[in-house]
């Protein structure tokens, strides 16, 4: 099995629909043989607000999700070594290696068509409850890829979203954050967050919505305002460790979610700001009684739908396999 040239386009499409954080799109791609390499786009990385990389593995994580589940839907099984050289572990994040053919699973079809139509939705939701079954499904798709997904109750949801407020207020405060947080609102651009996809100024604070920083770096254009919901269905995204490999599955996890989320009408934003900041996450960390890692903060509900933001073209992410070449 090899990668030919209409697989990998194919492959790279999907894995370029994933959720990035500030729609950074901080990967990229080579193909040769069997093998499909994923790197982290260095260029792309976002050194005051994400010093680490943790956000960029998890992004390059939710675009691995979607290249192994579009390679599955062609018919191609792969062998993902993650991480495969420590020695670099920014410039090869994951290899895929083509295994062995067969037909693609009516759930994977259907988890495929909804990597399209998935979309971050920063609008009130309504205040239907997800269904029990359901969040056991999404609980179940973050577990096959190695995190877990914790539910939150209503105190839970009221401490994190102090939490969130807090961290907004800080970041929207913070010179050097809002600006390069502002360097990535912009429209007609095929990257970035577009000034239409941000939330609206909340009714009530705090809001369920990361809205303090990115709209101070917006300005505060649009003068809308929101009721969002009161009791936001809030889940945390954990993992056992906090490795970069971990960061990297983290991503997958978020993007099965997500998936299954969307396949049964269920739309979903972040409050990744409190994982951002190493104090608050250290505050959450404490706050929770389970062991694990948080890694990201999950909104999920019912909302009127939203569109795709912008994304790079294959051939941007697609480069060529010379000039991938590990140096040394
Ligand atoms: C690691 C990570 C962190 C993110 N943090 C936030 C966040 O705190 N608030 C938010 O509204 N969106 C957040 N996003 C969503 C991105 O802004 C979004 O995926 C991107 O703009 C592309 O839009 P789309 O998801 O609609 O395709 C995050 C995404 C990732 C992968």
């Amino acid at each position: 099995m090899r990668f030919s040239d209409d697989l990998t386009a194919r492959v790279v499409e999907a894995a370029s629909a994933a959720p990035s954080i500030h729609n950074s799109q901080p990967w990229l791609f080579d193909a040769a043989g069997d093998e499909l390499r994923l790197h982290g786009a260095s260029d792309r990385a976002l050194s005051v607000c994400d010093p680490d990389a943790r956000a960029l593995y998890m992004s390059c994580g939710a675009a691995l999700f979607n290249a192994r589940l579009a390679a599955r839907v062609a018919g191609i099984d792969c062998d993902v070594s993650r991480l495969p050289h420590p020695e670099y572990p920014f410039d090869v994040l994951a290899v895929m290696r083509a295994r062995e053919s067969h037909a693609p699973s009516a759930g994977d079809l259907r988890l495929y068509e909804s990597i399209w139509k998935r979309h971050t939705d920063r609008r009130p939701f309504s205040t239907r409850h997800i269904p029990r079954l359901l969040v056991a499904a999404m609980r179940k798709s973050a577990e096959v890829e190695g995190a877990c997904l914790r539910p939150l109750g209503r105190r839970d949801a009221a401490i994190v979203l102090d939490l969130a407020a807090q961290a907004g207020r800080e970041l929207a405060a913070d010179r050097g954050h809002q600006n390069e947080l502002r360097r990535w609102l912009r429209n007609d651009a095929e990257d970035g967050i577009p000034t239409w996809a941000l939330p609206v100024a909340p009714q009530h604070n705090p809001s369920p919505v990361r809205d303090a920083d990115l709209l101070a770096a917006a300005g505060h254009i649009s003068g809308a305002h929101g009721a969002y919901e009161r009791h936001p269905q809030l889940a945390v995204l954990t993992t056992g460790r906090d490795e970069p490999e971990d960061w990297l599955r983290a991503g997958e996890a978020l993007q099965h979610v997500l998936l299954v989320a969307t396949l049964n009408g269920v739309s979903a934003s972040f409050l990744y700001q409190i994982i951002e900041r190493d104090d608050m996450r250290e505050v959450g960390e404490r706050s929770w009684p389970w062991p694990e890692h948080p890694q990201m903060i999950i909104r999920l509900g019912y909302g009127a739908g939203t569109i795709s933001t912008p994304r790079r073209s294959s051939a941007e992410v697609l480069k060529p396999t010379e000039r991938l070449q590990l140096s040394g």
